[in-house]
């Protein structure tokens, strides 16, 4: 059984601890699918003040929602459009302190107030993002980008090379 570590010290600590147990938890598995629903599960119960946390993976249009924590969520995203579209099209993780002043933003859980989305990309093929929603404003600093990133990282190499 698995058991989630409360975590301690400072932010890149814990965040250097989360991405351990995300590693541990992907350990000799290369299915998407599986890796995806495991490291929401773990991202959305591990960190405080998040309503959704999950996977888009683009279908060869447009995005399509996938494994996630949190209240259903709008099923397709077309890139460019959004805050995921927007991650997914300029391939820059989208760092959004109020989502309210984000042209374009697609509101799918109301109590969402701000919003980090890491692009996924294999070399140059869009595999798709992960989102993360936050009910209070500004939730998301430079730290939480860099551990956010290196978990969604360690998701793509749990994919392999291939
Ligand atoms: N807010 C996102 C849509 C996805 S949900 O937050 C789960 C966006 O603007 O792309």
């Amino acid at each position: 059984m698995f058991q989630a570590l409360s975590l301690s010290g400072d932010k890149p600590d814990q965040y250097a601890q989360l991405l351990e147990q995300a590693r541990g938890l992907m350990h000799g598995e290369r299915d998407r699918t599986a890796n995806a629903a495991n490291l929401s599960s773990l991202v959305f119960h591990s960190l405080p003040d998040l309503n959704w946390v999950g996977f888009y993976f683009f279908d060869g249009t447009e995005l399509v929602v996938g494994p996630f924590q949190g209240h259903p969520a709008c099923v397709r995203i077309a890139l460019g459009r959004g805050v995921c579209g927007t991650a997914a099209a300029t391939r820059q993780t989208q760092r959004v302190p109020d989502v309210d002043a984000f042209p374009g933003h697609i509101p799918c859980d109301s109590a969402s107030r701000s919003e980090l989305v890491v692009p996924l990309y294999a070399g140059d093929t869009l595999v798709g993002v992960f989102d993360l929603d936050s009910p209070r404003l500004d939730r998301f600093d430079e730290a939480d980008q860099r551990g956010l990133e290196a978990i969604a990282q360690a998701f793509m190499e749990s994919m392999g090379p291939d």
